[in-house]
């Protein structure tokens, strides 16, 4: 019986040995694959703050092989996909480095060629005037209208030419203005005088209903520009003999400058278009735009705090353009 006794007993010390030795053994696996995925959670997590060369390191490979391989596979496309990405941006980047300095030397060429330009249209100018006032002899009737008339495209040349050189200018350098306290009816009858000529030429009558008598802080030039340009638009885009209606008013803020002409209404997608660089339909009525008076009159408006708006109404037929300049 007691040898029975201490023979369990054995078997008891023998299996608690094994269990205490196969404890330590799990206990050290345990301890072993906990330092492996904690070094993985470190190198997972250092990939992510953007260290993306980094890889599972040998411990943990040794330790969970099957899972770090996997790991480091992952890595792998991960920078395979990044590298792409970043010969991609690079590309990317030079190609709109190219594409800046294709529109630069664009704008230089049309920069060059306008100021080389306007200097013999002026030298032209100014031997018509020595026509015009008989220095090389008297002129006939019919030379005299001639010349008028030459004096007249000379003068749409210059414009043309100032426009192109101002676009030049205002991509360079924003608009400075020189703002003083004008009449705008003034203003807007003069330049109405001084478009008489051409608004005849094309069988259209400017006419011009004020309310305003106070004055407005702008810049003469600038606005004298846009005014010019938006009356030459309207005279341009009109049927002929019909009118093209020119209205001044004030409200509390704003003082609002209305131009509007009959015939050739603008579609309404294109609309949103008409106040971009270049963009013009002046060739399918048969006429010269740069399309760059809109974008440069809206600009100058901007520039004094202001706004254009253009609509058209096809029942009236009818386009009429809209200045707001803030009364300040
Ligand atoms: N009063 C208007 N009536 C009808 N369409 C107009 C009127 N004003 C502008 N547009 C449209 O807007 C386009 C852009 O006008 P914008 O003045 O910028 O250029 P353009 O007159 O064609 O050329 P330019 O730069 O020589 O003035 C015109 O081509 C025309 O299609
Ligand atoms: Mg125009």
């Amino acid at each position: 019986m007691s040898l029975v006794f201490a023979f369990l007993c054995l078997i008891l010390v023998v299996w608690v040995v094994f269990l205490s030795i196969r404890y330590k053994k799990l206990k050290h696996s345990f301890r072993r694959h906990k330092k492996a995925l904690r070094s993985i959670a470190r190198t997972i997590n250092s990939i992510r703050y953007g260290n993306i060369y980094d890889t599972i390191d040998s411990f943990a490979l040794s330790v969970l092989p099957n899972f770090s391989e996997s790991m480091n596979r992952m890595i792998e496309a991960i920078v395979d996909r990044e590298d792409m990405i970043k010969e991609y941006q690079k590309e990317l980047n030079d190609q709109l480095e190219a594409q800046k300095e294709v529109v630069k030397l664009k704008e230089d060429f049309v920069a060059t060629l306008t100021h080389d330009l306007k200097v013999p249209i002026i030298a032209e100018n100014n031997m018509l005037n020595f026509l015009m006032d008989g220095k090389f002899g008297e002129l006939t009737q019919p030379q005299k209208e001639a010349v008028f008339h030459l004096k007249n495209s000379n003068k749409e040349l210059v414009e043309l030419v100032e426009i192109l050189l101002e676009t030049y200018k205002l991509n360079e350098t924003q608009i400075i203005l020189t703002k003083e306290p004008i009449l705008l009816s003034r203003l807007i009858e003069k330049v109405i005088d001084e478009m008489k000529p051409i608004a005849e030429a094309n069988s259209v009558t400017l006419n011009f209903q004020n309310a305003v008598s106070e004055a407005v802080l702008v810049d003469e030039f600038y606005i004298k520009r846009v005014l010019k340009n938006l009356i030459l638009n309207a005279v341009s885009f009109s049927t002929s003999h019909a009118a093209v209606d020119i209205f001044v008013e004030k409200s509390e803020q704003n003082f609002i400058i209305k131009i509007k002409n009959y015939g050739n209404t603008i579609k309404p997608e294109d609309l949103e278009h008409i106040f971009d660089k270049y963009y013009s339909t002046a060739n399918k009525f048969r006429k010269v735009g740069t399309g760059l008076g809109l974008y440069l009159s809206n600009k100058i408006v901007n520039a004094h705090g202001g706004e254009v708006f253009a609509s058209s109404d096809e029942e009236e037929n009818s386009t009429t353009m809209e200045i707001i300049l803030p009364n300040c």
